[in-house]
C-alpha cells in the first residue's frame, strides 16, 4: 500500500561535530537564514526593534523573547486555493526572558518598571504570516498587506478558563471574582496541534513569577510547596518583582492567581480575535507541552509531560469523538473535546528491578523495560481520588498522582508518537538529583543515579491503542557520550552515533525518524566546557536503529528548544532560545552575539536544503 509522504529513505547527511561555535551549524548541502528574532514587528505598523529605546508598547507589537515551541499551520494560497504548500502561519510561544542580556543595566534587585513591562510584554505568544520563497525550502515572513493573523498574547491578554474546574472557588480571585478569566500566559514550554487546527501550549515554571507564599493562607501552603513556590524570603536572587508592577503576582494577597497559571492553553491562530482557552480538564502541573493523536474510535488522546525532577507522565482521553467533518457545528464539537474526558497519571511496571544499580548497565535480560498502567486521577465530573474533590483533582493535579501512585521519572519533557502505528516517545531530559540522599534511586525507567543526560522512552499502548489503560515500555536510547559505557543507542554500533545530551522536544518526519532537540547538553569538550545543544535525528525502526546523527547545533548558551518539519520534509524551521545564557553573561559583557554580530536574540532559523531535496536524505 501507498505511504503518505515521502518515501522511506535512509538518512543520509553527514553529521554536523559537536562544537562550541558562536553560530548555527548546518550539515553541508543545507542553508539556513534566520526567519524573525526577538523584538521584529509582528503586528501591522509595529515600530522596528530599537535595543537602546525598548519599551513595553513596542514589544506588545514585536516578536517576544525566547521563542520555545514552534509550529506552523497552513493558509491557503490566494492564486491557488487548493494548495496549502505556500502559505503559513508561524505559531510560536515565548518561555521566559533573560533580563540580563536584555538591558544593559540591569539589577535584579531593583529592577525598574519600564523593564518590568518590556518582560512582561515579550512573555506569551507570537502568530506571524509566512510564505514560501518561489519553489524553494526557504520560507520568509509576509511583510506587507493587512496581516489579519499576526497576534502578540502578552501577559496582559484576556483567556478564559474551560472544562470542570472553570468557575472553581480555587480560581476565584478579587480580579475574577467568577474563576473563569485570567489575564495572560506564562512559561510557556512545549506544545502541539490538534486536528481541528488550533494549537496547544504548555505553561511550565509558572511559579518563578510568585512572590509571598510564605505569607498566603496555611490552606494554600501544601500545594504552593508541591508546586516548588518560593515562600522563604519576598524576592529571592533571580526574582522579576512582578509583584511591584501587579498585585497579583503577590501569593500573600491573591493566593489562587497561582492556580490560574499551568494550564495547557489552546489558541485558534486563524482567528486573531479569538480569546484563548486554559483547558483545565488536561490538569494543572508544569506543562511541557501537550501531543494529540486520534485513537481508532475516534477519541482524542493528549500526552502530557510535567516538567520537574521526579514527576509524572499523564494523558487525557476525550470522552466524545472527533467529528471529521468541516460544518460549524462539527467544529463547534471538536473545539469541546478537550474539556471533557479522563485524566490519568502513569504508573511504570519493571521486569529487572532488582538489578539496576544506578550505573546503567544493561540488566541481564538485555533491555530497560517493562510494562505500565494508566491511574484515573478524573473522569468527566468524577474525582477519581479518595478525599480530594474534581476540582481539587484539576487544581492540584500532582498531589492526586501522589495519591494514586504514579511513577517519578526524570523530568518528562516532550512526547511524540509514531505517525504510522502511534507508538509514544517521551523525552526525559536529566535529573542530577536521582540517587541522591533522601531521593528515590534509580529504577529500571530512570537507570542512573546523577543522571546527566537523559533518555528517551518508548511506549506501546496495549493494542496499539492510544486510550488503552495499559501499556509496553523501553528505554531505546540511553543518552550521553558513546564513550561512556553507560549510554545505550537500541544496540547500535556506538563508534558511529553522535553525542548527545538532554533531550527535550520531539517530532517525527513523515518516514518514521524521530527528530530530537536538546536542552542542556551535558557533553564536554576537552576544555571542559559542553558542547553547543543542537537537533539530531535517530530512526527507530529497521537496522539504523539507534543510529543517531547530529543533524544542527546551535549558538552558545542556546537552547535548541524545538524544531517544525514541514510535511513536505523540505524545510525546517527551529526554535534558537537564549543565545548567550551562560553564567556570569550580561548584554555588555555577552557570551554570544548571535545572530547579528552584537546583541544575542533568540531567533526562530529556517533550514532548507540546496535544490530541492529532502531534508535529511
Ligand atoms: Fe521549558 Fe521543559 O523545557
Ligand atoms: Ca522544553
Ligand atoms: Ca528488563
Ligand atoms: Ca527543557
Amino acid at each position: 500500500a501507498a505511504s503518505p509522504g515521502p518515501s522511506l529513505a535512509p538518512l543520509a547527511f553527514e553529521p554536523v561535530p559537536p562544537n562550541r561555535d558562536d553560530a548555527v551549524r548546518v550539515p553541508d548541502g543545507y542553508r539556513q537564514r534566520v526567519l524573525i528574532r526577538w523584538g521584529d514587528p509582528v503586528l501591522p505598523g509595529a515600530p522596528e526593534f530599537d535595543h537602546e529605546r525598548q519599551t513595553a508598547a513596542a514589544q506588545r507589537q514585536q516578536f517576544g523573547y525566547n521563542n520555545d515551541y514552534l509550529t506552523v499551520v497552513p493558509l491557503p494560497d490566494p492564486e491557488r486555493a487548493d494548495d496549502h504548500g505556500r502559505r503559513g502561519l508561524l505559531v510560536v510561544n515565548h518561555e521566559y526572558t533573560n533580563e540580563e542580556l536584555i538591558f544593559r543595566r540591569y539589577d535584579d534587585k531593583a529592577p525598574t518598571a519600564a523593564q518590568i513591562g518590556v518582560a512582561m510584554a515579550a512573555h506569551g505568544m507570537s502568530v506571524v504570516e509566512l510564505e514560501r520563497v518561489g519553489d524553494t525550502g526557504e520560507w520568509r515572513l509576509v511583510r506587507s498587506g493587512a496581516l489579519p493573523y499576526n497576534r502578540r498574547i502578552t501577559v496582559e491578554t484576556p483567556l478564559e478558563f474551560t472544562g470542570p474546574a472553570a468557575g472553581s472557588a480555587l480560581l476565584r480571585t478579587a480580579a475574577d471574582p467568577d474563576g473563569r478569566r485570567v489575564l495572560g500566559t506564562l512559561s510557556n514550554c512545549s506544545g502541539g496541534v490538534t486536528p481541528w487546527g488550533t494549537v496547544l501550549s504548555g505553561e511550565e515554571n509558572f511559579d518563578h513569577y510568585f512572590v509571598g507564599g510564605d505569607e498566603a493562607p496555611a490552606a494554600a501552603k501544601p500545594a504552593l510547596d508541591r508546586y516548588g513556590f518560593h515562600t522563604k524570603r519576598r524576592h529571592p536572587p533571580g526574582s522579576r518583582h512582578w509583584d511591584t508592577a501587579d498585585e497579583r503576582f503577590d501569593l500573600a494577597q491573591h493566593p489562587n492567581e497561582a492556580n490560574r497559571f499551568g494550564w495547557i492553553v489552546e489558541l485558534d491562530p486563524y482567528d486573531s480575535e479569538s480569546v484563548p482557552r486554559k483547558r483545565t480538564a488536561l490538569g494543572r502541573f508544569k506543562h511541557e507541552g501537550a501531543t494529540i493523536v486520534v485513537a481508532g474510535d475516534g477519541r482524542v488522546v493528549a500526552y502530557l509531560g510535567d516538567d520537574e525532577r521526579f514527576e509524572y507522565l499523564y494523558k487525557f482521553v476525550s470522552e466524545e469523538r472527533l467529528q471529521t467533518g468541516d460544518s460549524a457545528d462539527d467544529r463547534r464539537h471538536n473545539r469541546g473535546l478537550l474539556d471533557r474526558g479522563t485524566l490519568y497519571a502513569a504508573e511504570f511496571g519493571f521486569t529487572s528491578a532488582g538489578e539496576i544499580d544506578g550505573a546503567g548497565a544493561l540488566p541481564d535480560d538485555g533491555a530497560f523495560n517493562g510494562s505500565g498502567r494508566w491511574l484515573p486521577l478524573a473522569q468527566g465530573e468524577l474525582s477519581m481520588i479518595d478525599g480530594m474533590a474534581l476540582d481539587e483533582v484539576l487544581v492540584h493535579t500532582r498531589l492526586a498522582a501522589d495519591r494514586a501512585g504514579a511513577t517519578p521519572l526524570d523530568r518528562p519533557e516532550d512526547v511524540a508518537i509514531h505517525p504510522r502505528d502511534h507508538r509514544v516517545y517521551v523525552s526525559l531530559s536529566n535529573n542530577d538529583y536521582r540517587g541522591a540522599v533522601g531521593r528515590p534511586a534509580a529504577d529500571e525507567a530512570n537507570p542512573r543515579h546523577d543522571n546527566k543526560h537523559g533518555h528517551v522512552l518508548e511506549l506501546i499502548e496495549t493494542g496499539g491503542d492510544p486510550a488503552a489503560d495499559t501499556f509496553a515500555w523501553s528505554l531505546p536510547i540511553v543518552c550521553g557520550d558513546p564513550d561512556d559505557p553507560a549510554t545505550y543507542f537500541a544496540g547500535f554500533d556506538k563508534t558511529s552515533v553522535s553525542p548527545i545530551s538532554c533531550p527535550d522536544n520531539l517530532t517525527f518526519d513523515a518516514d518514521g525518524n524521530l527528530w530530537i532537540s536538546t536542552d542542556g547538553n551535558a557533553v564536554t569538550g576537552p576544555g571542559g566546557d559542553p558542547y553547543n545543544d543542537g537537533l539530531f535525528a535517530v530512526p527507530v525502526d529497521g537496522p539504523e536503529r539507534g543510529r543517531v546523527r547530529q543533524f544542527l547545533s546551535v549558538p552558545i548558551g542556546a537552547e535548541q528548544a524545538s524544531a517544525y518539519l514541514t510535511p513536505d520534509q523540505r524545510t525546517a524551521l527551529v526554535s534558537v532560545q537564549h543565545p548567550g545564557e551562560v553564567g556570569g553573561a550580561t548584554a555588555d559583557r555577552p557570551a554570544s552575539t548571535w545572530p547579528d554580530g552584537d546583541l544575542a536574540r533568540p531567533a526562530v532559523v529556517v533550514v532548507w536544503r540546496a535544490g530541492d531535496g529532502l531534508l535529511g536524505r
